[in-house]
């Protein structure tokens, strides 16, 4: 029995489909999650940068006697899980290999396309994902720079802004995929937009639900489960306003958001990362 809480981090309020997937999926363990808003978005940022700000999100965390880190962002993900594993002594868990494994099952057609931030596809990482899975696959990807942003915002999506999504998934529509991967934990909050977008016949994987199995299994695995008779609880930390923060989040939790607290970025820039190399 291990009673210490699993860190979660994300750029916004993304991470969260994440969050609800363990809550539902862990109901005895405690979570403590960082919105990194202050630094919000992180879709257009270099992989260089998105490692600096991992590392140091990283490093809090783990100041907070975590078990467990789940890498509740794509960007932040692709930009920096294999380089943080190398470097932190901590369990560390991402986005894009849950996602990618999801999808390589469930396809049919081997036609598979890619929804995902700049960042995120500049990395390459889903398709080194996918290929190293299926190396027959035809991989339609795609970014959707702006997407997150909206979704960020918790405002009603305007035309202008389905004409803009419209434009995302036309190349996929066109690739005829059968599979598409909602590769940044923002998407998933867009889904009905973009399952009508697409059509009926094409599956979304939402890596949420998988990163939550992946989670089930590095606590099973490591033993490191809570005593199942304990009622998990949650609580919140982000780097930028407040109250857009607990507005935006407590809508798409649908639960309450108690206990949340800002934290000035300076804690987390007071973390080196100046000796980090590309
Ligand atoms: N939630 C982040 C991801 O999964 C993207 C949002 C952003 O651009 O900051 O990639």
């Amino acid at each position: 029995m291990d009673s210490r809480p699993i860190g979660m981090f994300d750029s916004g309020i993304g991470g969260l489909t994440v969050l609800h997937e363990c809550l539902v999926a862990h109901p005895a363990e405690d979570f403590i999650y960082l919105g990194d808003t202050g630094r919000f978005p992180y879709g257009p940022r270099s992989l260089e940068e998105l490692r600096a700000f991992s590392y140091q999100i990283a490093r809090r965390l783990m100041e907070s006697d975590i078990k467990l880190l789940v890498v509740a962002c794509n960007s932040a993900t692709a930009a920096a899980l294999p380089w943080l594993q190398e470097h932190l002594e901590a369990s560390i868990i991402g986005a894009v290999q849950p996602g990618a494994a999801a999808a390589v099952q469930s396809t049919r057609s081997r036609r598979i396309g890619v929804l995902a931030t700049e960042a995120t596809i500049a990395s390459g990482s889903y398709e080194k994902a996918l290929l190293n899975l299926d190396a027959g696959l035809q991989i339609t990807l795609q970014a959707c720079p702006g997407l997150a942003e909206v979704i960020q915002r918790g405002e009603a999506i305007s035309e202008a802004d389905v004409e803009t999504v419209k434009g995302f998934v036309e190349p996929l529509r066109q690739a005829e995929v059968d599979t598409v991967i909602l590769g940044s934990t923002h998407y998933p909050l867009a889904s009905q937009l973009l399952q009508r977008l697409l059509g009926r016949g094409v599956t979304l994987v939402n890596s949420a639900r998988e990163i939550a199995r992946e989670v089930g299994e590095v606590l099973e695995r490591k033993d490191i489960e809570s005593d199942p008779g304990n009622e998990g609880g949650y609580s919140f930390l982000c780097t930028g306003d407040l109250e857009s923060f607990v507005t935006a989040g407590a809508r798409f939790l649908q639960m309450p958001f108690g206990d949340v607290s800002r934290m000035d970025l300076s804690e987390l820039e007071r973390i080196d990362v100046a000796w980090i190399q590309n």
